[in-house]
């Protein structure tokens, strides 16, 4: 429908994505995409693209905030990092990471951390990480009325800790394992789940063997969606490449590029030129010179 107001004619986009579209889609068989997103213009450019789901991933406090790990990422950045993007949004159905400890406590932690994401940062669901050990809190939070987004494989809070960032479900035991968590976060309400660096056969099975969508990130094409870094498909962060990741473009030579020509048209007083320069009119600047020598405020 095309709106009137005023003079200016607004083309509405596509409805917001829901949780119920989401389902939808694993029900149709159409692919659910998903990128991560940080801050206010790479929200505007991936709603442009239509991309399904943006997620706020605490990848960003190590992509966007320097840190080594996500451990050390706090609600406050996290909330942050989601007020912009909720900012540059109104069509991707927006999900934001909840960081380390910040639902490990206890469920009224969470639901209250939770909360927080929906009511200070405008996020539609938030995402856990870890397997059946949190069904209890899942439950608790989307009681609260918040759904939630699970993540199981390899988790990035806890690798590090533990065993390192390495591919999961290569074990039979292991894989069965994988499948427990995948039915109990279904089960617990979550309404996706992530399935982070799962063998492909795995994914395959649990994609096929449970309701809510599977959103895969190095865990083969199986998946019900995709989910990637965004500085990763876009050539912005070069500390490190996994290999399941794909560069679509890259902007970190490109904006070195420009960086290193504005330095130069800087210092070589190439910047600026006339067209980014504005004068005072002529007859108005003849009168400060005289002010200024009646005043005798300058020498010249
Ligand atoms: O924080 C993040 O970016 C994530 C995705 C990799 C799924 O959790």
């Amino acid at each position: 429908m095309v709106k009137r107001l005023g003079e200016t004619i607004i083309m509405p986009l596509a409805d917001k994505v829901s949780v119920s579209d989401i389902i939808k889609k694993k029900n149709d068989r159409t692919k659910i995409s998903v990128i991560t997103c940080y801050d206010y213009p790479t929200a505007l450019l991936a709603e442009k693209a239509g991309i399904d789901i943006l997620l706020v991933g605490d990848s960003g406090g190590m992509v966007s905030l320097g840190y080594e790990k996500t451990i050390p990422v706090t609600m406050r950045e996290m909330l942050m990092m989601a007020r912009a993007v909720s900012r540059g949004s109104s069509y991707s159905f927006l999900v934001g990471d909840m960081p380390f400890m910040s639902f490990n406590v206890s469920k009224e932690q969470a639901i209250k951390n939770a909360g927080k994401f929906v009511k200070e940062a405008g996020m539609d669901a938030v995402k856990i990480e870890g397997g059946s050990k949190f069904q209890d809190t899942i439950r608790a939070i989307t009681d609260a009325g918040i759904p939630v987004m699970g993540h199981i494989g390899l988790t990035p809070q806890t690798a590090p800790l533990w065993s390192g960032y390495k591919m999961q479900g290569t074990t039979s035991a292991s894989g069965r394992e994988l499948i427990l968590d995948a039915k109990a976060l279904s089960n617990a309400g979550a309404f996706s789940v992530v399935l982070e660096m799962v063998t492909d056969q795995v994914a395959e099975l649990i994609s096929k063997n449970i309701d809510i969508p599977t959103i895969g990130i190095g865990s083969g094409p199986s998946c019900d969606g995709q989910v990637l870094v965004i500085n990763d498909i876009l050539g912005l962060y070069d500390k490190f490449l996994p290999r399941f990741a794909k560069r679509y473009a890259n902007l970190g030579d490109e904006i070195l590029n420009a960086l290193r020509t504005y330095r130069d048209e800087v210092v070589g007083g190439k910047f600026p030129s006339k067209p980014h320069t504005s004068k005072m009119d002529s007859r108005e600047f003849r009168r400060l010179t005289l002010l200024l020598k009646k005043e005798a405020l300058f020498a010249n």
